[in-house]
């Protein structure tokens, strides 16, 4: 611990994987039971201020302007993961936190969250820590905040240690241009089942799950590959069949969950029928029911006309 300076701030973008992270092998480390690869977006994330004061007598959260109660549930849980960082049991922080995706959706705002809580608390803490360690200290907080340290694609090592000091991610040097993220917001209110809780349940009460470890690892090494090759139809193949056998092993648990809607299934389906006019889009989801395109940018114009709603990201544009 060094005298904290008076404020610290810190920015980091979401990310969406392409290969996901489901299943922790250790919960309280947030060690997952295996790797994960993603992509950042950039200008869609989390702006976070903090302070540390002697005088207050428990932390004081403020997210997108709004103060929150003690015992609100984002509170509780960022006060759970400041308590590593406590100069002694009774220094509080102050902190503001503004979001510029909607909390809770689907959309990874508590990966962007944590990874800009750790930068904020490198900042006010002046401990000038690498990259590597801010992406372990950010994964405490949630698994995918390791990745949302860096922008650009970035894989996340499950590492083998009990410890977790071998559980970081890094960026993979390899910026591609013409690749396009797309958003597609079906449903912006917080989802039912957290993420902790469906992989847990999902961990412990699905027999499909047995196959995912060794699946994912695969996925990932694929998916770099692909992407070192820049191959498109490659990487988004992969990366669909990813997310439809994460969202198998959710569906095969009892109880079951679902996190699709309706209009989930529609949009896959228009996606399926694009692919089969000759347009290549892949789709992913996470833990909801919104959909993430992916495309390259020629094809932008044509899928934006298929999905006017879409919301349209250049993660290197
Ligand atoms: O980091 P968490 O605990 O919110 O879990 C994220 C889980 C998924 O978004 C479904 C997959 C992933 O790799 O981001």
């Amino acid at each position: 611990h060094k005298t904290p300076k008076k404020i610290g701030q810190g920015a980091a973008d979401v990310n969406i994987a392409l290969s996901k992270y489901w299943g922790k092998r250790q919960v309280e480390l947030n060690l997952p039971t295996n790797s994960s690869l993603s992509i950042s977006l950039p200008g869609l994330g989390t702006h976070t201020k903090i302070q540390a004061d002697k005088t207050l007598q428990h932390d004081c959260v403020c997210l997108n302007g709004k103060r929150l109660k003690q015992d609100d549930p984002f509170a509780m849980r960022l006060s759970k993961f400041l308590d590593f960082f406590r100069e002694t049991p009774n220094t509080f922080f102050d902190i503001h936190t503004e979001n510029t995706v909607p909390t809770a959706a689907g959309l990874a705002s508590s990966a962007s969250g944590y990874a800009a809580l750790v930068l904020a608390l490198n900042d006010c803490f002046d401990w000038q820590l690498p990259k590597k360690e801010l992406s372990l200290l950010a994964r405490l907080g949630s698994g995918s905040a390791s990745r949302s340290i860096y922008d650009g694609f970035v894989i996340w090592h499950k590492g083998q240690t009990e410890n977790g000091l071998d559980s970081f991610a890094e960026p993979i040097d390899a910026p591609w241009s013409e690749f396009c993220i797309g958003l597609l917001e079906i449903d912006l209110k917080a989802k039912k089942v957290a993420s902790t809780t469906g992989m847990q349940q999902t961990v412990n009460h699905c027999e499909l799950y047995q196959a995912w470890p060794k699946k994912a690892e695969q996925d990932v090494q694929a998916i770099q590959q692909a992407i070192l090759q820049q191959d498109f139809s490659e990487l988004g193949a992969l990366a669909e069949n990813n997310a439809l056998s994460m969202h198998a092993t959710m569906i095969a648990t009892w109880p079951p969950i679902l996190y699709w809607q309706p209009e989930s299934v529609e949009a896959m389906h228009m996606v399926w029928a694009l692919r089969e006019s000759g347009v290549e889009v892949y789709f992913t989801m996470d833990a909801g029911p919104n959909l993430k395109l992916m495309f390259l940018q020629k094809d932008a114009e044509r899928i934006q006309q298929a999905f006017p709603a879409l919301k349209l990201i250049r993660p290197f544009g």
